[in-house]
Order: structure tokens, then C-alpha cells, then sequence
């Protein structure tokens, strides 16, 4: 019922729209941080959509959590431009650094890394954003900077 009573007002303002779905679900993830399995049978219906098309394009998209993310969250661009600068190797040295895998949440919360797919700052790559910052031209040693000030 909490959830539903969030949930709403994000419905409500997006259903009557064409291609409603897409904005709806970053409405849902802005405000809750993720977009849980639970809100699926609340959006499918008032979309006129199937459970298993909405299941479809939550998991397509990189973009969407499915679980809440950790305390801070770091993501690496994995875009072309970064790619042929290094974002890959910057991704393993992410792990290493902060003992996180790929495009998931430190056991303790602390941390969640995750893709990114172009931030728009391709000029000054490989970028990354801390929890929403932009990074241009991210190293190795810029996180562990960043592990370092914030404890992780
Ligand atoms: Fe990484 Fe554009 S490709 S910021």
C-alpha cells in the first residue's frame, strides 16, 4: 500500500502519454532509487501491458536497478569513447580497489559499481560519476582517492 501510495501520482502522470513506459520507469528509479520487482504488477495494468513486457524492458536496460543501491555509487563509462581510452581496465581496477564486482552492491551496502553507457563528457574520457559527481579523465588513482576520503 506505501508503495502503491508513491507510486501513483508517477502513474498517473505518465499513462495517458504514448511510449509511457520508459519515462515512467526512470520516474520510479529517481524516486526510489531502484525499480523493485514489486511495482511490475502495479504499472503493467494501468499501461495496458503485460507483466512479462514490463519484466522485458527493466531488464534490458542497463539503466535500471532492480535492487536498492549501496551507500555510494560509482559508475564507469563503458560508451565507446571511453572504451578505446581504457574505461574497461578503469572498471577492473574499480573492483580491485573497492572489492565490488561489476554492475553490483558491496556485500556490506557500502558501495554499488555499475556501466554507464555515455555521460556526455566523451572529450575528457575515461569517465565516471560518484554518487551523481562527473569525473573527466578518471584514473585508477582518482578512486582510490575517492575510496580513501570516503572509507570504503
Ligand atoms: Fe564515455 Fe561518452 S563515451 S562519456
Amino acid at each position: 500500500p506505501q508503495l502503491q501510495a508513491r507510486l501513483q501520482p508517477l502513474i498517473d502522470a505518465h499513462k495517458d502519454r504514448p511510449g509511457a513506459l520508459l519515462p515512467l520507469l526512470h520516474a520510479v528509479q529517481d524516486a526510489l532509487g531502484h525499480v523493485p520487482d514489486e511495482v511490475v504488477p502495479l504499472i503493467a495494468p494501468a499501461l495496458n501491458l503485460s507483466r512479462a513486457e514490463v519484466h522485458g524492458v527493466i531488464s534490458y536496460y542497463h539503466h535500471f536497478r532492480r535492487t536498492p543501491p549501496g551507500r555510494h555509487v560509482l559508475q564507469i563509462c563503458r560508451a565507446e569513447a571511453c572504451r578505446a581510452c581504457g574505461s574497461e581496465a578503469l572498471a577492473e581496477a574499480a573492483q580491485r580497489i573497492l572489492g565490488c564486482d561489476d554492475h553490483a552492491t558491496r556485500a556490506d551496502g557500502a558501495v554499488t559499481v555499475e556501466p554507464v553507457y555515455c555521460l556526455g563528457l566523451c572529450a575528457q574520457s575515461p569517465a565516471a560519476t560518484f554518487d551523481g559527481q562527473p569525473i573527466a579523465r578518471c584514473t585508477p588513482q582518482r578512486l582510490q582517492a575517492l575510496a580513501d576520503a570516503h572509507g570504503l
